[in-house]
């Protein structure tokens, strides 16, 4: 595992096909256009079309070769999930690498998605297992075919680490905690990702799934105007993390290196190596808390993913 990897050794990525979820800001928008840099051939899924729209003229403005297409997707609406999957399979071509990366975090009050889940737990991870499940028949297609092998990047956080999963109140309708309730989605995002993983290996197939997270960086996460902090705390605190943590730019570096770097292992979670794994270009493995490594959790969360989105897979 190198530990001084850049964006300059991903490899050429032409003919590649990719899908980004959340690629209109921060870390999704830095990693389409270096996946795009690079010749892959980029699905910016975005939820809102003015700013999926605008996002893919800035990108095209900055790289008039770059080959890139939007397509809405709200992953808190299982119907628009199912369509944008139903989109892309219609196309009957290979899909390279999936990234997850949309996320909220911690709207002050309880919101819902369109099917009634918790706003954060439907959104971060429902919307990406039931998007995962669909697009997965297109990842087992690249897996025929290319010589690398396809794989899942999904984002997670260093937030996991005091998470918990409330098997008795996941949706968290008895108490909600803003925070709380995106702890213990990121933890479902990290567990999410490497279930996935050993069972893809152990149904034989060669899709790799690859959790990776961007420390602290400086992106809308922050300056979201439903976020639990005031207007002045969220401009403090954005400016404060762009001057002693990451930029945006630098919190694609992990996802980047889990979606392209040769040497990711299965298992494998991938960071930046800085002050509390918070910050800082170099990239390498991350921890994971002891609560992201209990199989009888992991197994059972995947249940309930599957029962309340309908899809079973791997
Ligand atoms: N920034 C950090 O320090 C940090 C730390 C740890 C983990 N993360 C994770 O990094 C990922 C990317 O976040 P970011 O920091 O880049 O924040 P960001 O700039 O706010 O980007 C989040 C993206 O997710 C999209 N999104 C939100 N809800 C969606 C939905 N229902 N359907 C489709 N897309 C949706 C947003 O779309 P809109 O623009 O339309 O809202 C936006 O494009 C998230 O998973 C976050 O949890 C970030």
């Amino acid at each position: 595992m190198s530990t001084e990897w850049t964006p300059a050794q991903i490899p050429s990525l032409n003919g590649r096909r990719v899908v980004v979820t959340g690629a209109n800001s921060g870390i999704g928008y830095h990693t389409a256009a270096m996946l795009a840099r690079h010749g892959a051939e980029v699905v910016l899924a975005c939820r809102d079309a003015r700013r999926g729209e605008e996002a893919l003229a800035k990108l095209r403005r900055n790289q008039p070769d770059a080959k890139l297409v939007f397509e809405p997707l709200d992953l808190a609406s299982l119907a628009s999930v199912h369509d944008f999957a139903r989109r892309q399979l219609d196309q009957g071509r290979p899909l390279d690498l999936l990234i997850n990366n949309a996320g909220v975090m911690a709207p002050p009050h309880r919101l819902e998605t369109a099917d009634g889940f918790e706003r954060q737990f439907g959104t971060n991870v429902i919307g990406h297992f039931a998007l995962t499940a669909r697009l997965m028949p297109a990842l087992e297609a690249a897996a025929q075919r290319a010589k690398d092998a396809p794989r899942i990047v999904t984002v997670a956080s260093i937030a996991h680490k005091t998470g918990r999963i409330d098997f008795d109140d996941l949706q968290s309708t008895r108490h909600y905690g803003p925070m709380r309730a995106y702890r213990q989605s990121k933890l479902a995002n990290l567990i999410f990702a490497r279930e996935l993983d050993r069972r893809l290996r152990a149904a034989g197939s060669r899709v790799m799934s690859v959790p990776a997270h961007p420390g602290v960086a400086k992106t809308n996460l922050f300056r979201d105007d439903r976020s639990v902090m005031t207007r002045a705390v969220r401009a403090l605190l954005g400016e404060m993390i762009g001057a002693f943590l990451n930029s945006d730019v630098d919190g694609a570096l992990p996802t980047l290196y889990a979606a392209t770097a040769p040497d990711v292992e299965h298992g494998g979670y991938y960071g930046p190596l800085g002050l509390f794994e918070a910050r800082g270009k170099r990239v390498g493995p991350a921890y994971v808390a002891p609560q992201a490594l209990d199989a009888d959790v992991a197994n059972r969360l995947w249940q309930v993913c599957e029962t309340l989105t309908g899809e079973s897979f791997v």
